[in-house]
């Protein structure tokens, strides 16, 4: 897909579910994607022999992508029709080298029992929020009440994702914005941001289909298209000269602060990159405040779990958690990644002190790696 979009005008008879199988579905499998959809992410995203899974399986149409394509599909799928449904399907094609594996996507290192770093590739049709689903499956996304239980469980699959997809391997992700009842709700942007918390965001396409809903008065388009969000499982790529000159002026101005962690280890030895600096601040909140107001004014983005902190906010927000991120991005493209770790209980901070030794440039670092 070298193009930023990509325009499907049919779906291949070839591949597509067959009518019994639709009668069969409570939904009359009116969710179930393209086959043509996927190839052309599987071909580009992924080689030959490689395992490619779609977490929120359904009907199977990635895995008979993948397979077509000369790789192995994993699925899993929450509801246990559809599963029996995708197994068929598959047989039928005669395609052998894929598996469907009943369960949450939420839960899906415990259900695989894997070793972490199976999956050299994500690629799902997620499910949407607000499906009026009707069944009572446990896990099921499509029935849950609000949207911000949908984005919290969304977020838990993400975690374990993580944890099984390999290094520099991709997640491909399709999504819609989508309407309900009266509100047009940014699924698509939601997801991403979700997405970018534990990935990094590379590129997108939109698939675009032909719709047959055409009304030229109508203010509002019909939805005949889909984001496609394409992340790695790579880390940031930090300036680390700028960073180093920023982590001096706030060692400078507060010398409280203890540097951990992957930039703490490059500062002595610069042979592997890190992706952000680890900071660990002794609990006082003025200091807390002090700090993170420091990033602030120097135009740092401060959030904690992708959630933005105002200015004016942030000694409300620092009893609700131990943790902020500070990052920057210039014009010219440099980024600069700060983890902000604190704790109400002061061990850890404590801990590090008896370890900290100073670097030429007055930063007090922990040089051994320390895993919180
Ligand atoms: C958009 S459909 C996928 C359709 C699929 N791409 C296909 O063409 O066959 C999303 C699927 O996710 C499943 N699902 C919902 N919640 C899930 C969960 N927690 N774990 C695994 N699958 C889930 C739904 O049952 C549904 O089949």
């Amino acid at each position: 897909v070298a193009n930023s979009w990509l325009h499907l005008t049919h779906n291949c008879s070839d591949y597509v579910l067959d009518k019994k199988s639709i009668a069969s579905d409570s939904f009359g499998a009116r969710d179930c994607g393209w086959v043509e959809q996927m190839r052309p992410f599987v071909r580009q995203f992924s080689h030959d022999g490689d395992v490619i899974l779609d977490p929120f399986c359904g009907f199977a149409s990635t895995l008979v992508a993948a397979e077509l394509e000369g790789r192995k599909g994993l699925g899993v799928e929450v509801e246990p029709s559809r599963v029996n449904i995708a197994r068929e399907r598959l047989a039928s094609l005669g395609l052998n080298s894929s598996r469907v594996v009943e369960g949450d996507a939420g839960r899906i290192q415990t259900l695989l029992g894997t070793s972490p770093c199976l999956v050299d590739l994500v690629l799902s049709n997620i499910p949407y929020f607000g499906c009026h689903w009707s069944g009572d499956t446990r896990g099921q996304l499509y029935a849950v009440p609000t949207y911000e239980e949908y984005l919290q469980e969304m977020r838990a699959c993400f975690r374990e994702l993580k944890n099984i997809l390999k290094p520099s391997g991709y997640i491909i992700l399709m999504v819609e914005n989508i309407r309900i009842g009266d509100h047009f709700v940014a699924l698509a942007a939601d997801i991403l941001r979700l997405l970018q918390e534990r990935f990094l965001f590379v590129d997108e396409r939109i698939i675009v289909y032909d719709s047959e809903d055409q009304n030229e008065n109508e203010v509002l388009g019909n939805r005949a298209h889909e984001h496609v969000l394409i992340a790695q499982h790579i880390a940031k790529p930090i300036d680390t000269a700028l960073t180093r000159l920023y982590l001096e002026g706030l060692s400078q101005t507060f010398p409280a602060i203890i540097v951990y962690g992957s930039f703490a280890q490059w500062l002595f030895d610069q042979s592997r990159q890190p992706s952000d600096v680890d900071i660990m601040l002794p609990y006082d909140l003025r200091l807390i405040e002090s700090v993170v107001d420091w990033f602030m004014t120097k135009g740092f983005k401060v959030s904690r779990w992708g959630t933005f902190i105002e200015p004016g906010c942030v000694k409300a927000a620092i009893p609700g958690g131990n943790y902020f991120r500070a990052e920057y991005l210039d014009a010219e493209g440099r980024l600069m990644n700060f983890d902000i770790s604190f704790s109400s209980e002061n061990t850890l901070y404590k801990m590090f002190e008896a370890k900290a030794i100073q670097t030429s440039e007055c930063i007090r670092v922990v040089r051994e790696a320390v895993n919180l």
